[in-house]
């Protein structure tokens, strides 16, 4: 980041001494106000909860123009990435910065084929849990499970233990996700094969059993590639920023990864997926297409609580790059299963037109997100609604860690350790039990 000529100089009215507040430009993007010292300079803070004017760290991994609706990873548009790449291509660029040439690629790939097996002793781990438990707590029980397993692997200010943590992370994920599915339904689990891609091997481990030879579907391989792709980072998201937060204390990869899929699970953050398809299976069964007026009325009536979900971003105030890509390969997948006449991608489709010339919807800047269609798409391809949201935490692992490890390499990063305005009681003393 460089510092520009320009200066925030801020006044009070009161007459206290105005303080001036250097200004920096990074490489594309809004500048930034440095406020690092103005609680020394003022005795006061800033106040953003949500941050929605805070810039919490500098990063050189993904960037987000929501006006536009643009989506860089690495200076790489993610509509090239999805069409050019794998997923795995893009694991590549997001730790290292750049695209892997082809030995890079073919290295890489065998490296994290040859991590998919998980301890023996985790299949025990799972037992504890319920079969009907969420995917999503088993997931966070056993990602966070990892640091007791893989102990050479802890020590994140060792860059060695911190390329090696993220590669068992990225290779594992898959098998973590498929162990809990397998779990919950009561079949056998299924080892990974080193034959197959990172796709194909997960939808082997999901759907195969050890009674036949299961079969790649190429179509499903190539929409659950991009899916992940679609989902692999998103600068400093909820989760993104919970991982760096966790990270700061210097706890161990796996724990602070953990951190990252328990914020996901929120239904405003990556459980939108989940709850989208929820929606829709509920308008639905109320009617359909018939009952998409009087869902809207409600989503506008907001004593209702009732949100579009699968609508609108912090930051995108233009259409999701990513929602467009996921209907095209919603469209792919239906057209390869004989499924182009799926009432929920009608019905998904109707809503967005309704909603995109609704004046709520336009004057709110709500577009669909990336969550709005990944649920139709991992429906039909056969997962299960909620786990919907334990794919999304399996491709943005990889985002997680590249953030993570960009913070604990910035020579500048200290522990997050935010401040607040208190609002609470003055000091006061304890009255004996008989005043109280
Ligand atoms: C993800 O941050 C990321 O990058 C996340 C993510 C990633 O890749 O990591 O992109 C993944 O989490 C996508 C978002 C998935 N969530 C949903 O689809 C849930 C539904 N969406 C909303 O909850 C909401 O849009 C958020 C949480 C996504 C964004 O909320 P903001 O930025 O805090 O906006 P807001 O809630 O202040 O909304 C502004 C207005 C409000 O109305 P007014 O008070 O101005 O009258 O828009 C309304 C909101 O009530 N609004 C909606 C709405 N989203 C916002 N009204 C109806 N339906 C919606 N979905």
């Amino acid at each position: 980041m460089k510092l520009v000529d320009n200066k925030a100089i801020l006044s009070f009215s009161n007459g206290a001494p105005s303080v001036e507040l250097p200004i920096y430009a990074g490489s594309i993007g809004p500048d930034v106000i440095d406020i690092r010292k103005l609680y020394a300079q003022t005795g006061m803070f800033t106040y953003d909860p949500g941050f929605l004017s805070t810039a919490s760290c500098q990063s050189a991994i993904t960037y987000i123009d929501g006006d536009k609706g643009e989506l860089l990873y690495r200076g790489y548009p993610i509509e090239q990435l999805a069409t050019s790449c794998d997923y795995l291509d893009v694991c590549y660029l997001l730790l290292k910065g750049e695209l892997p040439n082809e030995r890079q690629r073919n290295d890489f790939h065998k490296l994290v084929i040859n991590h998919t097996m998980v301890n023996e002793q985790m299949q025990f781990f799972l037992r504890g849990f319920r079969r009907d438990a969420h995917p999503m707590a088993v997931l966070t029980g056993l990602v966070g499970g990892m640091s007791a397993f893989y102990h050479d692997s802890t020590d994140i200010n060792n860059p060695e233990h911190r390329e090696i943590a993220a590669i068992r992370l990225i290779a594992k994920m898959p098998t973590l996700v498929a162990m809990a599915y397998k779990y919950k339904i009561g079949q056998p689990y299924m080892y990974p094969q080193n034959h197959l891609s990172y796709a194909g091997n997960f939808l082997r481990m999901m759907f195969g059993t050890p009674c036949e030879e299961y079969k790649v579907n190429p179509v499903l391989e190539r929409a659950l590639d991009r899916i992940f792709i679609l989902h692999a980072d998103h600068e400093q998201n909820a989760s993104t920023s919970t991982v760096r937060l966790c990270g700061s204390s210097g706890t161990n990869p796996f724990a602070a990864i953990a951190a990252g899929v328990a914020c996901l699970w929120g239904p405003s953050h990556g459980g939108a997926n989940e709850a989208c398809l929820n929606m829709l299976e509920e308008i639905q069964a109320s009617g359909g297409v018939a009952k998409v007026g009087e869902f809207m009325e409600k989503v506008k009536d907001k004593s209702s609580g009732v949100k579009l979900m699968g609508f609108g971003h912090r930051v995108y105030k233009n259409y999701d790059p990513r929602a467009k890509l996921m209907q095209e390969t919603c469209n792919e997948v239906l057209t390869e299963l004989g499924l182009e006449n799926d009432p929920l991608f009608a019905l998904a489709k109707k809503l967005e037109q309704i909603a995109l010339e609704d004046d709520y919807f336009v004057q709110r800047k709500l577009y669909p997100n990336v969550d709005f269609y990944s649920g139709i798409v991992q429906r039909a391809i056969g997962i299960p609604v909620n786990l919907f949201t334990g794919i999304f935490a399996l491709a943005r692992t990889v985002g997680w860690i590249a953030q993570l490890n960009e913070m604990i390499s910035d020579p500048e990063y200290k522990i997050g350790r935010p401040r607040q305005l208190f609002t609470g009681s003055p000091r006061r003393d304890v009255p004996p039990l008989d005043k109280r």
